[in-house]
């Protein structure tokens, strides 16, 4: 017998940055998310139970990917209590990103969430149960997911997320991300994000790498006090649309701590790049001349994000084209804006 899913699932990006964990997958600190529409990663999954030669065959765009294997291996590892049929089973993963191969974006959000969607319907095929897509079963799929990768939990609902347990939010919990669409204001479900690719090689430093280092970081307790602090902030600005500046200094002061915290401590290491200082003071530059309330976060790497309200973006697009394009590798960028979660595909 055997059960295939095919799933759809977004990249995301964070505001207040994950960046740092213990035990097994969980945070430090709470953080918040936009999930983004263009970027994502479409999966195919076949499960054999009971297989005479049980593993797992990973293939990108039908070619044979082995490289995300030790990766998907350790989150299978990590689900055995969960899904006591994996290890017996014989596993293809099939999986192509909507971005290009190699644009340096971190994969393992989207991959990882699609991953766990498959896998949640598969359980319940095997277990003959009707997937029902609710709330409940959305957690489940987002606490699976967090054990691929931790920001892969918040990759799995609409426009934004919030994971970690967080002051005042009742919901949440480190366990795993929860829906937070309901509670910002319509100007932020029509974000853009428009992602400058300043270089599309690999990572020096893994993410789990740089999370580790965080263990050894005299001033991490500050920084997980920061974040708490920010996120209360970002929480209540977001509510509505008129606090815009308060949103711009929180999320690219996030985005400088973040890469602030890798060039701490006793094994330092850059992830910038000079066209990543660049843009940040072409941005700087833009909105004080023209007001228009454009910023930007990073991720850990040299990529720029470059967040505005949907109103602003044929001027932001623009200045992108005749400004920043120079500082992308080979005028590489993606636009993007805030989406509506996961899709199940056929
Ligand atoms: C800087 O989720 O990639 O993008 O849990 O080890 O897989 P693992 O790490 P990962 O870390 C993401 C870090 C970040 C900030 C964020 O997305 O919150």
């Amino acid at each position: 017998m055997q059960f295939t899913s095919s799933w759809r699932s977004p990249s995301n990006i964070a505001l207040i940055k994950y960046w740092g964990k213990h035990g097994i997958q969980l945070p430090h600190n709470p953080s918040l998310s936009f999930t983004l529409s263009e970027c994502h990663t479409n999966m195919h999954m076949q499960v054999m139970p009971n297989a005479s030669s049980p593993g797992l065959d990973l293939k990108y765009d039908g070619k044979d990917a082995p490289a995300f294997r030790p990766k998907m291996k350790a989150f299978f590892d990590r689900l055995a209590d969960h899904l006591p049929w994996l290890a017996s089973s014989a596993v293809l993963i099939d999986s192509v990103n909507t971005f290009p191969h190699g644009a340096g974006i971190a994969s393992s959000a989207s991959a990882m969430s699609a991953a766990a969607l498959c896998l949640a319907d598969i359980d319940d095929q095997l277990n003959g149960r009707v997937t029902s897509l609710s709330n409940e079963w959305i957690k489940r799929v987002s606490r699976f997911a967090r054990l691929g990768s931790g920001s892969a939990c918040r990759s799995v609902f609409p426009i934004a997320s919030i994971w970690g347990k967080t002051a005042n939010v009742e919901e949440s919990t480190d366990e795993h991300a929860i829906s937070w669409s309901e509670q910002v204001s319509p100007l932020y479900h029509d974000y853009r994000d428009t992602i400058l690719i300043v270089s599309s090689g690999e990572k020096s430093v893994s993410s789990s790498a740089g999370h580790e280092l965080m263990n050894s970081l005299p001033y991490a307790q500050t920084r997980y006090a920061e974040a708490k602090n920010n996120i209360q902030s970002l929480i209540e600005i977001m509510r509505t649309e008129d606090r815009v500046e308060e949103f711009i200094s929180i999320c690219e002061s996030e985005a400088l701590q973040l890469h602030a915290l890798m060039m701490s401590g006793k094994n330092p290491y850059v992830l910038i790049e000079p066209n990543t200082i660049s843009i940040i003071k072409e941005v700087w530059q833009y909105r004080k001349e023209t007001n228009i309330p454009v910023c930007f976060t990073l991720d850990a790497g040299p990529n720029v994000h470059l967040l505005c309200p949907a109103s602003f973006i044929v001027p932001v697009q623009d200045w992108v084209n005749t400004t920043l394009v120079q500082y992308c590798a080979g005028g590489v960028y993606i636009p993007d804006r805030t989406g509506n979660g996961p899709v199940k595909l056929i």
